[in-house]
């Protein structure tokens, strides 16, 4: 990879060598659609992730290539006037980082010349957007030589999904992703972001990710939809309770003030982040006893509620988490990321996993009528240079 960004870099550009620069991707263990209700979440980095070959020009032009969207060709943006422009296509993530960097004051003048190549299947919710922001981010910061950590990297990126693009995420992608460390979870309480590192020691099972290789498309309105819907739920709890997020919440306190919600729906998406909340902190309970057994359990438990309270799956997702339930040697298996289409993430036994593929890709294929990937990973560290 390494080699061929920089191939492709010295084709377009020519000129002197490039920085050669890495950022991972991310999965979500548990912790789902808490990061913006004030709870917790405990993602990781891949070892997979996007990789660009970057310079500095004195042309005054921001150049993005990615060998991801080779039709696209380089597209050329003036770097004294960013705004967001649709048929700027994915080039709107970096846009967005360097002008939330210059609007926080860092002084990133001139131009630069860049080549991006990846190895996240994309829309696959293994967070490929957040790791171009992030990674983008850290060329800049190297390459200008600003002072920033990557705590303050992922609040701007997050600020740049959020201002520039318009997704109204949480912190949880751009932080697993600056903040990655191999082998380790990120155990994060999105309220105070103090986080903790958590090993993860799987024994004889491996984290295999299942693409659903359905698209998104309306996805990122009914994120926001979910996230007004949490907001609103808060709102109506707020009369009665001196809450700042639902993340403060226990299920006892929730269950004990729920029928303040006037709405079903929007109780429901609340009873989830309750729940899922109170269920990450558990599930790292477990894991930290060694009890791989619970942990598998709160992922299936989490699942059930994604789909069920927060309607955030859709068929595609629930075939290949209810196949995967079936199978011989799965510890826990669920959706992973914002859901409506995107990965479902499991834990398997490692002698089990071809026939985990086979059988969940077959059922998968049947009922759907396209294929599903899997992917075995390793977790990873943050950003470096190559
Ligand atoms: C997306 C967002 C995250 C988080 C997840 C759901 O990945 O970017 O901030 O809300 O969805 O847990």
């Amino acid at each position: 990879m390494k080699d061929a960004v920089k191939k492709k870099f010295m084709e377009l550009y020519g000129g002197a060598e490039p920085d050669v620069f890495f950022a991972p991707g991310r999965v979500n263990l548990i912790g789902e659609h808490t990061d913006y209700n004030g709870g917790h979440v405990f993602p990781c980095a891949l070892t997979i992730g996007t990789y660009a070959a970057a310079r500095r020009n004195e042309d005054g032009v921001l150049r993005f290539y990615s060998m991801n969207f080779e039709k696209l060709g380089v597209i050329e943006v003036d770097a004294a006037a960013l705004v967001y422009d649709k048929k700027d296509n994915w080039s709107n993530y970096p846009k967005g980082v360097i002008d939330v960097l210059r609007k926080h004051g860092y002084a990133v003048e001139g131009g630069m010349d860049f080549v991006y190549s990846g190895n996240i299947p994309n829309s696959s919710g293994l967070s490929s957007s957040a790791s171009i922001e992030v990674l983008t981010a850290f060329i800049v910061k190297t390459l200008y030589g600003l002072e920033l950590n990557f705590i303050e990297i992922s609040k701007l990126c997050q600020e740049a999904e959020n201002k520039f693009i318009g997704v109204n995420c949480g912190i949880m992608d751009q932080f697993a992703i600056a903040m990655g460390r191999k082998n380790h979870a990120i155990f994060l309480d999105t309220a105070t972001l103090e986080y903790e590192y958590a090993p993860i020691d799987l024994g004889d099972c491996k984290i295999v990710i299942a693409c659903s290789n359905k698209k998104r498309g309306l996805g990122d309105s009914k994120y926001n939809e979910r996230r007004s819907e949490c907001e609103s739920a808060l709102a109506s709890l707020q009369t009665v309770l001196n809450i700042r997020a639902l993340g403060e919440l226990t299920e006892e306190e929730f269950e004990a003030n729920r029928a303040v919600i006037a709405d079903p729906v929007k109780e429901r998406r609340a009873k989830h982040a309750v729940y899922e909340n109170r269920r990450t902190v558990r599930a790292v309970e477990a894991l930290k006893a060694g009890d791989l057994k619970l942990f598998g359990e709160l992922m299936n438990a989490s699942h059930v509620s994604l789909r069920d309270d927060y309607e955030v799956t859709g068929i595609e997702l629930d075939t290949l988490v209810e196949t995967s339930w079936e199978q011989e040697g799965v510890i826990g298996s669920r959706m992973t990321g914002a859901g409506f289409g995107g990965c479902t993430v499991s834990i398997v036994k490692e002698d089990k996993i071809d026939a985990f593929i086979r059988n969940v890709g077959e059922t998968y294929k049947n009922k759907i009528g396209y294929a599903a990937d899997f992917y075995v990973v390793e977790i990873g560290n943050g950003p470096v240079v190559l």
